[in-house]
């Protein structure tokens, strides 16, 4: 029995295969179409996908009926037509059975069922999708409830991406952008007037209810018009990401206070902030975010809902396979040679993060290897880079919680030695690669550490900005002519 799960026709589509409730297979379109957050499945991928076999059933991520009334209601129109998925399918030659799983479902059962915790409280808070814009669930003996439910206009999720928009970046694509740009402002300059323009709360610990002042739907570009030095840009940016950092407080105080629990699964775009998810480790023993919480990872999350099964997660690499050994002694020579490379190889990463099989990576502890790497991206010079470390020697090097995903940060101990890899505030998001990690990039990491007494190297994805992560060898060899980099498959 073949099963695939599809979340598409949004935004970031996504494409999970389960065989006999097994996952088997999980990529975002846009790695196989080359289109940025694709939103429309890709013929590539479903070719890739049908090798374990052509669907019997489809699992659709969230409820189009209700959709078309929430648009309706938001003066959207009544989008009948683009809202028929089994049409949408049928255009793809996908006739099979299709199944229908509340969006806000999808994520709290995907998040729920790849967890390893019991009796826990499941927090989702995104953008939209049918109504439902932030949620709070229960899990007790096996059973899972929802227990709080806000709906849009109210959207936390809406409102970032409005502020995104209003500095000058892209919606719903750029908001880790935004995230970044906050060490470089000043979070008390706006803090309060952001609040007043925006966002009403109703008594912390009271309701975890926050009221957005105005419909965002269409951005808020006219708010503070006065407002537009480049300074004022990453003031506003602090101010946005201090308010949405008060906001979870607010939010994961109601659930500590009305859940038994210790345990916490965050899901939603929302769960991306690494910034604020710190926030979350002062309420919860337990925290876990699905490698890729948001919309796409609703692939998988809504075949769960619909199996209300858990299944064992192994890891994050789902995707398309790059057969043969991991190219270790390639990858050293390089790096020693000069300080930096590309790799290509095993299953891709599914999320947006790449975790050491489609990965730019660079020895941290070069002068100027930050500015070289920006260079080579394209990317804003004040953006810093992303440490990966063998988990044993994480509190070495760092303090914070830990994740194997970059789902924190945790300031570094000796910013002076690893520039690269520290932000304006001193702090790193680091990927901490454990012992039993059965991926060749473990085995480079302890390589490396041997030959050079260096535990961690730079690691960012091996995309250009504005460009999805190579996907293929085909992409992979590309990435090296264009930008005489080196890539090993
Ligand atoms: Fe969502």
């Amino acid at each position: 029995m073949i099963t695939w799960g599809i979340s598409a026709n949004s935004h970031d589509a996504g494409l999970a295969v389960f065989d006999n409730k097994k996952l088997v297979f999980a990529s975002q379109s846009e790695r196989f179409s080359r289109i940025k957050n694709d939103p429309n499945l890709d013929k590539n991928l479903i070719a890739y996908a049908k090798q374990w076999g052509d669907p019997d059933q489809v699992v659709w991520y969230e409820n189009p009926i209700k959709k078309t009334l929430r648009q309706l209601r938001a003066g959207q129109g009544l989008k009948l037509k683009e809202n028929n998925i089994k049409s949408y399918l049928s255009s793809y030659d996908i006739n099979c059975n299709i199944k229908y799983v509340d969006h806000h479902a999808s994520h709290a059962y995907g998040g729920w069922h790849t967890s390893k915790l019991d009796d826990t409280c499941i927090i989702c808070i995104d953008a939209i999708g049918e109504f439902e814009t932030f949620t709070i669930w229960d899990s007790t003996k096996k059973k899972l409830k929802k227990i709080y439910s806000q709906s849009y206009p109210h959207s936390i999720g809406l409102w970032y991406s409005a502020m995104t928009q209003r500095i000058g970046l892209k919606p719903n694509e750029d908001e880790y952008i935004l995230m970044g740009m906050a060490a470089y402002g000043d979070p008390t300059r706006l803090f309060e007037d952001i609040i007043n323009s925006f966002i009403h709360t109703h008594g912390m610990g009271v309701t975890p209810k926050v009221t957005i002042k105005k419909n965002l739907h269409r951005g808020c570009k006219d708010w503070r018009p006065d407002l537009k030095s480049e300074q004022d840009m990453f003031d506003i940016a602090a101010g946005t990401q201090a308010v949405y950092e008060y906001l979870l407080r607010y939010i994961s105080t109601w659930a500590k206070q009305n859940s038994n629990h210790n345990n916490l699964i965050f899901m939603g775009g929302c769960a991306l902030n690494c910034v604020a998810n710190n926030i979350l480790t002062r309420d919860w023993n337990n925290i876990w975010i699905m490698p890729n919480p948001g919309d796409s990872g609703s692939a998988i999350g809504c075949v769960l809902a619909h199996f209300n099964t858990r299944i064992k997660w192994d890891d994050t690499f789902l995707g398309y396979d790059i057969k043969g050994d991991y190219p270790i002694d390639k990858i050293i020579q390089e790096l020693k040679d000069t300080g930096i490379c590309g790799v290509a190889n095993g299953k891709a990463e599914f999320g947006p993060r790449a975790l050491g099989n489609r990965s730019l990576l660079a020895d941290p502890r070069r002068l100027h290897i930050k500015d070289t790497v920006n260079k080579i991206k394209q990317r804003q010079k004040f953006r810093p880079f992303a440490p990966a470390i063998l988990d044993e020697f994480f509190e070495r090097h760092f303090e914070g919680p830990k994740s194997e995903y970059m789902q924190f940060t945790a300031r570094c101990r000796n910013p002076d030695v690893y520039p690269a890899i520290t932000h304006a505030d001193n702090t790193s998001r680091v990927q901490s690669v454990r012992k039993n990690s059965n991926s060749g990039f473990r085995k480079l990491l302890e390589a490396w550490h041997k030959d050079t007494g260096c535990p961690m190297l730079l690691n960012t994805s091996l995309n250009i900005k504005g460009e999805p992560i190579v996907n293929t060898e085909l992409d992979a060899k590309l990435f090296e002519e264009k930008y005489n980099i080196k890539v090993f498959t």
